[in-house]
Order: C-alpha cells, then sequence, then structure tokens
C-alpha cells in the first residue's frame, strides 16, 4: 500500500489514541487490515464492538449491516463509523421489511405465524433484527447458526429464516437432522412466496430466497475439479456457500473455523477454501509450510467489502481527528429496541 497513505493512517489513529477503535472483518483488504484493532467474523465484531466502552468512536471496516449492528449494542454517546457508505450486502438487500411483513402476513392469516419462530443471519439490516425482534426471535452469525436454531425449536415448531437460504438449509439439514423436504424456499417475489398454504403448513424451515453473490460461485464443478487437480485435498468451505457445495466439502464453518482449521493443519497439508479471496490470500501467505489455495479458478472478492480501503479509512479517520464525525451510522431508536433484543438473545444463547 501507498507508504504515504499508511504513514497518515498511523499518524491519525497515535492522535485519536485510545477514542478510536478500530473493527476489521476477515474479508477486508490487507492494506485495511493492518490498521485494525481487532479482526474477526461478524460474531466475534459484534462483542467486540459492545466490549468498548470506552471508545469514543468505533470505525468499522465491514459492511452496513455489521456498522448498525455494532450502533445497537454500543452505548449512546459511542457513534459507529463506516469509512464508505456504499459498502452494502447484496444478501442484507434481498430482505426488505415491507416483504418479510407480507410473508408474516400470509402465515398469520394460515394460522401459523403463532408458532413459527423468525431467525435471521446477522447478515441484514436493523429493520429486519428489528422485525425479529418484535416477533420474539433470534438473530445468529454463521459461527452459531445451529445453536440458535436449537433455540427456536424449542419456542415454536417452524422456524422462518432470513435472508440466506444457504445457511438455513446446510444448518438445518446437515446439523439438525431435517430432510430436504422439510425446507421450502419463499420467494418474496411472488405472492404468498410462490408457495401453497400446504406447502406453508407443512414446512419445519421457512428459507428465504436470498443468498451470497461471493460464496454463491461456488460449484459442485469447482469442488470436483479441484480434487481432480489436487489429490488428497481438502476442501474446507463457508456455510453460506450452495448445499451441494457444502454436501461435497470436507469441512464446512464461519470465517473464524476457517482460520482456527488452517491453524491446526498439518504441514504438507493442501486446503482448497471457498470464502472470499481477501482471506484466503492472507491465509496462504500465513501458511507458508501447507498448500492453500482459493477453491474458484477465477477470482471471487466481496466487491462491497472492498470499498472499504486505505484511502477511505485515512479520509474517515483524519475527519475525526479534525473534529467532524464522518459517515456516522445510526438506527433509529425503536427498531434498535427491537433489534437489540435480537441480538441480545442470540448472545444469551447457551
Ligand atoms: P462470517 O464473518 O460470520 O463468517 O460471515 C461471512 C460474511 O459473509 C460476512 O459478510
Ligand atoms: Fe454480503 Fe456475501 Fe459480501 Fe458477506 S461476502 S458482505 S454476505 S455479499
Amino acid at each position: 500500500s501507498d507508504p504515504h497513505l499508511v504513514e497518515r493512517a498511523r499518524a491519525a489513529k497515535a492522535a485519536l489514541g485510545n477514542r478510536v477503535f478500530v473493527l476489521g472483518h476477515h474479508y477486508q483488504r490487507d492494506e485495511v487490515i493492518q490498521f485494525a484493532d481487532v479482526t474477526g467474523d461478524s460474531f466475534k465484531l459484534a462483542k467486540e464492538a459492545a466490549a468498548r466502552p470506552d471508545a469514543e468512536f468505533i470505525v468499522f471496516c465491514g459492511v452496513h449491516f455489521m456498522a448498525e449492528s455494532a450502533d445497537i449494542l454500543t452505548s449512546e454517546n459511542q457513534r459507529v463509523i463506516l469509512p464508505d457508505l456504499a459498502a452494502g450486502c447484496s444478501m442484507a438487500d434481498m430482505a426488505v421489511l415491507e416483504q418479510v411483513e407480507q410473508c408474516w402476513d400470509t402465515l398469520a392469516d394460515l394460522g401459523i405465524a403463532e408458532s413459527t419462530v423468525p431467525v435471521t443471519y446477522m447478515n441484514s439490516s436493523a429493520d429486519i433484527k428489528g422485525f425479529v425482534g418484535r416477533n420474539k426471535g433470534v438473530v445468529c452469525t454463521s459461527s452459531n447458526a445451529k445453536r440458535a436454531l436449537d433455540w427456536a425449536f424449542a419456542q415454536g415448531d417452524k422456524v422462518l429464516f432470513l435472508p440466506d437460504q444457504h445457511l438455513g438449509r446446510n444448518t438445518a439439514v446437515l446439523e439438525m437432522g431435517f430432510s430436504l423436504d422439510d425446507c421450502v424456499l419463499y420467494d418474496p417475489h411472488k405472492p404468498s412466496g410462490g408457495l401453497t398454504a400446504d406447502q406453508l403448513r407443512s414446512a419445519k424451515m421457512i428459507l428465504w430466497r436470498g443468498h451470497c453473490s461471493v460464496h454463491g460461485r461456488f460449484t459442485l464443478e469447482t469442488v470436483n475439479d479441484v480434487r481432480e487437480r489436487v489429490p488428497g485435498v481438502n476442501v474446507l468451505v463457508h456455510p453460506e456457500c450452495r448445499h451441494e457445495v457444502v454436501t461435497a466439502a470436507d469441512y464446512v464453518g464461519s470465517t473464524e473455523f476457517i482460520i482456527k482449521t488452517l491453524d491446526a493443519a498439518e504441514p504438507g497439508s493442501k486446503w482448497a477454501v471457498g470464502t472470499e479471496l481477501n482471506l484466503v490470500r492472507r491465509l496462504a501467505d500465513a501458511h507458508p509450510d501447507k498448500q492453500v489455495m482459493f477453491l474458484d479458478k477465477t477470482v471471487c472478492y466481496c466487491s462491497t467489502m472492498n470499498r472499504i480501503d486505505l484511502p477511505h479509512l485515512v479520509w474517515a479517520l483524519e475527519e475525526l481527528v479534525a473534529g467532524r464525525v464522518p459517515n456516522q451510522i445510526t438506527v433509529e431508536a425503536a427498531t434498535a429496541h427491537h433489534a437489540r433484543a435480537a441480538l441480545d438473545q442470540m448472545l444469551a444463547l447457551p
């Protein structure tokens, strides 16, 4: 990265001292990660944000829904800053509050809303988390989805899972013992989600039709291809990948799980990793004694994660030094109240 910008970022951080705390998601660029006070998956970062009551400014190097969650979990006088407001998440955008409310009305008309527990992946807007909190549900991440579903099925007999169909399906089928037939796919662009009343009544898991455009690119052919090219390779993927990819993989888990698995791997072992490319590159650099490669042959960055680059980070830090608060992310009080209930429920999972 540009040494001049590196120097400016260093100077601005030093000038701010303990007043600023920089969080970096694992998918961030190296040039940004070098300035993170802590790195993590979305679960760890949510907890870290909540555990820093002394920091006046939380600079969130990640995407919009993560900054919203940090705002919800931090105290009133703390400000959360997203260095580029265009850093959104296409998956989170696939569930809009009006659509989810319409879905809930459909379930209510069928008399099944009462026994349905809404569960939303962290990768959703504060509005959706607020909806889930109002309806006594829970937030989950890729590291605690099974625990969240165990809890949800102790509260009701059906789950509406938002917005990632793959995390929902993969967890239900591979970790909870449900069959594919227990899951139905609710398409928000069709009346009643494109499902019949019978399908909705008999489903255990109603999966929202959302997905991650980055992890959705890995296919069964990618897995078969790497196994052919690299004999003895271990395939390690994120649960946002399609069901057939996760089924064909050797290991599946969140970004933190992927990191820990590679830390514990034998020297000389071979790993094809199916997640975002910034993280896979960093893991390959960190493990020169192992063969760590990207699962796909083509590049696969998360373009919105990549919006946060060193120039944006320097700009945000220098604005803070100058006494201005740039790109503050705030969640309206009523929404934050209910979203907080759903997040607290997640943090309280056994
Ligand atoms: P985790 O950090 O929870 O593994 O999620 C991956 C992701 O896609 C974040 O946007
Ligand atoms: Fe969203 Fe996928 Fe990017 Fe994560 S990797 S921020 S889920 S688009």
